[in-house]
């Protein structure tokens, strides 16, 4: 059982000089991979960096198991209310590891409470998940890292007046909240009003929380477990940090990614799913890449205006959609296939007395051939055009190779981070916007962050263009 990675089609033997990596350009990377490997070994020695031993905190998975094992069967659905980090690791361990139709199946084919993370507020989205809801019936989690982001923040208050009004008295039995353990309005909210609550990790940011309480509760109050999925995860972190570049799978993936684009100009990074259950996993790859990387400034302060452009796709879905322009179009991307080699169901296209050769061949085979054909089909064409590509394949898609993904994946991050020069940790850029967004809701305090911002004090005294399309 395992993940294997095929990355034949990243090199010029495979795809062409001046399309692949050459064994000089990976060469080139040695060095730096040393550097970054013992930074982050020291880092980590030094207690800095409490990602590498998420899987391995064993109070903390304990914890989490007491609570749904006391909680699961006490509500029928679980809310989670978060944005960014505080979302998207939940959503693909929901996705990943859950039936695919898991709210709509009947209570006792549940393993646990119906799950929805809007992961954002619109107010349409919220507004209709709030009419399909029975908040008696609810357990709705508050997830916020820094307890103050704003759109998590308007459904806080939106969900603690809704439980008020419905259910009196009883409104804090149906809130948990997910935040730092000492700082931030959330805490202070939970101290207040005793409200349960669990710790985030203090050394953990939001795209790496994954496998702290705000990844693990939400997945133990579904039915996945847990435990499963942070054994697989801490059986990847010796090979994380394995000396050899060659044999650190998370260094390697991030080695090739990066010289896909500082050698070959390819700086698109296309996480192609082959799988509807691995697609929210490209989602919360997308951001993890995106965030982490894409940046202004280098480790030593140089203006750099740096980082790949990741993007997901889905097989087959998206052969229909988009690769006509990946095959074809410009050569500025690279590709990662994900798949698997067994599926959780055997979908057989039966035998039938319908008889013409546009369908015979497919009598008697199963849509899982179907699909793997056309994702290897869809990597062949890549690499006859001469575009770089490798497949990562699942054994299994179960919990222990979720948890082995998303750990190769947050320390592939890590290593990027050392070879783009850049601090994967920090989100300058976001904390900008938030913090624009504050101003223009009129949050006291933060007045002068339309001044201090030329671009857009600029963008809001121009004289507008517009186009009105009258119906
Ligand atoms: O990765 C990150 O740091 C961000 O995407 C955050 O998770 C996101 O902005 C939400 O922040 P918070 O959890 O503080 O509400």
């Amino acid at each position: 059982m395992g993940l294997t990675l095929d990355y034949t089609a990243m090199f010029e033997d495979a795809i062409g000089v001046g399309n692949g990596i050459s064994p000089a350009m990976l060469d080139g990377l040695r060095d730096i991979f040393a550097d970054t490997r013992v930074d982050l070994m020291a880092r980590h020695k030094a207690g800095d960096m409490p990602v590498w031993d998420l899987p391995f905190d064993e109070a903390t998975i304990s914890n989490v198991e007491a609570f749904a094992e006391n909680n699961r069967d006490r509500f029928k659905n679980f809310v989670l209310s978060g944005i960014g980090g505080s979302a998207l690791g939940p959503i693909a361990l929901h996705n990943a590891l859950n039936h695919l139709q898991h709210n709509l199946l009947p209570d006792d084919r549940r393993k646990g409470c119906r799950f929805f993370c809007p992961d954002n507020i619109d107010p349409d989205l919220i507004g209709d998940l709030l009419d399909v809801i029975d908040p008696s019936e609810t357990l709705f989690n508050v997830v916020s890292k820094s307890g103050g982001t704003a759109e998590t923040a308007a459904q806080f208050l939106i969900i603690v007046d809704l439980l008020k009004k419905k259910l009196g008295d009883d409104w804090r039995r149906h809130l948990v909240i997910t935040t730092d353990p000492e700082r931030g309005f959330l805490r202070e909210f939970c101290n207040r009003e005793r409200i349960q609550s669990f710790a985030i990790n203090p050394g953990v940011g939001g795209r790496f929380s994954v496998l702290t309480t705000v990844g693990l509760l939400p997945a133990a109050m579904t039915g996945i477990d847990v435990r499963s999925l942070c054994r697989g995860a801490a059986g990847m972190k010796d090979a994380c940090f394995n000396d050899r570049l060659e044999d650190n799978p998370a260094a390697l993936l991030a080695g090739m990614l990066y010289l896909s684009q500082s050698t070959l100009n390819r700086p698109i990074h296309v996480f192609f799913a082959y799988s509807n259950r691995l697609y929210p996993l490209a989602d919360w790859l997308r951001q993890l890449w995106a965030e982490s990387l894409g940046k202004r400034y280098s480790t030593d302060g140089k203006e750099i205006y740096t980082g790949p452009t990741p993007i997901k796709a889905i097989g087959a879905t998206d052969q229909h959609s988009q690769v006509q322009l990946y095959v074809e179009g410009p050569a500025d991307k690279v590709f990662l296939f994900m798949g698997t080699r067994s599926f959780n169901r055997n979908v057989e296209i039966p035998g039938t007395d319908i008889k013409d050769q546009t369908v015979d061949y497919l009598q008697g085979s199963y849509l899982s051939q179907l699909l793997n054909a056309e994702r290897r089909a869809t990597a062949y064409a890549l690499t006859s055009a001469g575009r770089p590509n490798m497949m990562l394949e699942f054994d299994e898609i179960d919990a222990e190779h979720v948890g082995a993904f998303m750990y190769l994946f947050e320390a592939a991050t890590l290593y990027a981070g050392g070879f783009y020069n850049v601090n994967p940790l920090d989100q300058p850029g976001v904390e900008a916007g938030k913090r624009v967004a504050y101003a223009l809701m009129g949050r006291p305090g933060y007045e002068k962050e339309l001044r201090v911002h030329p671009e857009t004090s600029g963008y809001l005294s121009r004289k507008s263009r517009k186009l009105k399309l009258e119906l």
